[in-house]
């Protein structure tokens, strides 16, 4: 495979914490020595009395680099403790009446499906193929006047497509519907400005390409307000610190939408990572994992796989789907050959960063190759 590396990958790269080849950023970010040494600071501050307001300052700090990193204002973001809830204060006040429609799609994540199909008197109107292959025409095709409510992955978790959500919002506010982007499969690897996406709501999670720890979302809201959230608790409030149990009132801002402690060791890893993220150029990583992803695929249908990839390479996200009915095996066979990938639902999906080099690639294709010898399965096939 020919030599496909970002200008300065080696940064990142040694900052990984672990040996091996870590292809599973889809799932769970790689370690880092940033996140040790912050897990680390996190013990430390623990046993200190101003604890609480060491947290607070990794929560501040976390919102402020995730931000920047989507070109949003501090007061138009939420810290929450998953997307699924996200998605959960995203609908919240709505009244689903004359307007009654969501648009989603089967390659929905579904924790962010669920959350819709859980709205009482909403009705969920499916765009895609229920196999999960979506395209941006599917959308187009189905917003119509009673759509309340439009909810796009930036790209799909399983098979990684990515949609074009500007063209998506841009036509779901001719018809006076909101947006919602899952961008938990984007953030941190493909560079995202809301701005230019036009969406109403983004929402993504510190624990896979943010290069953090599972246990913190965040929520983009471009206009916070209106009415406030029935899922509340202390820190949505205009003064948490004032605390008065009897009083119930809500901030313009898109703190209104938080409960309550957040997770320190989330929030700490959540910084760590941001700062490494935020240290890289975006626009150079997409062209690099791009670059990776087709020098990778154009290997593994030589080799005999079955992939799943875009036509069009800008269609494509982060990772590579090979179609295999028992991926948990294979995973696992590659977890001992210290290779990590991440299986889900009839599918291994090969995820690249910044960090990702060719040589990881090719790891990963000999070990598929040696796979199949010593299983005797063939590629895409039941055993
Ligand atoms: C696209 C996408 N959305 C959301 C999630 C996680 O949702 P939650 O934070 O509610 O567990 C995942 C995790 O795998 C994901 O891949």
């Amino acid at each position: 495979m020919t030599a496909a590396t970002l200008d300065r990958p080696a940064p990142l790269r040694q900052r990984l914490a672990s040996d091996g080849t870590h292809l599973a950023a889809c799932s769970i970010a790689p370690r880092t020595l940033d996140v040790d040494e912050a897990i680390a600071r996190m013990l430390h501050d623990v046993s200190r009395p101003s604890f609480w307001q060491a947290c607070e300052q990794q929560v501040a700090l976390a919102r402020e680099s995730f931000a920047r990193l989507i070109g949003a204002d501090v007061d138009q973001i939420a810290v929450l403790p998953n997307a699924s809830i996200a998605a959960h204060q995203a609908a919240s006040g709505r009244r689903w009446q004359r307007r009654h429609e969501i648009l989603s799609t089967p390659a929905e994540f579904p924790g962010i499906a669920h959350a819709w199909l859980a709205q009482p008197g909403a009705r969920v109107r499916w765009c895609g193929a229920q196999g999960g292959a979506v395209h941006t025409s599917d959308y187009l095709s189905q917003i119509t006047p009673r759509t309340a409510l439009v909810s796009v992955p930036a790209v799909t978790y399983r098979d990684a497509i990515r949609l074009d959500v500007a063209r998506i919002a841009e036509a779901a506010h001719d018809v006076g519907a909101v947006v919602f982007v899952d961008a938990y499969q984007a953030a941190g690897v493909i560079p995202l400005d809301v701005n230019a996406l036009l969406c109403d709501y983004l929402v993504t999670g510190t624990g896979k390409y943010l290069l953090g720890l599972p246990g913190m979302a965040f929520l983009y809201v471009r206009h916070p307000g209106g009415t406030p959230p029935a899922l509340t608790g202390w820190l949505g409030r205009t003064d948490p610190h004032a605390f008065r149990a009897t009083i119930l009132d809500s901030p313009p801002h898109a703190r209104r939408y938080e409960t309550g402690t957040p997770a320190a060791a989330a929030a700490y890893a959540a910084v760590a990572g941001l700062s490494l993220i935020n240290d890289l150029d975006l626009r150079q990583v997409r062209h690099h994992t791009q670059r990776l992803i087709a020098a990778a695929a154009q290997r593994l249908a030589a080799q005999g796989e079955v992939v799943r990839l875009a036509a069009d390479a800008d269609a494509q996200g982060a990772h590579l789907a090979l179609v295999e009915p028992h991926a948990e095996a294979i995973g696992a066979w590659l977890g001992h050959r210290s290779v990590i990938a991440a299986p889900r639902s009839g599918v291994l999906r090969l995820a690249v960063h910044a960090y990702t080099t060719s040589e990881d690639l090719d790891a990963v294709c000999e070990a598929i190759a040696a796979y199949r010898c010593r299983s005797r399965t063939r590629p895409g096939a039941a055993r």
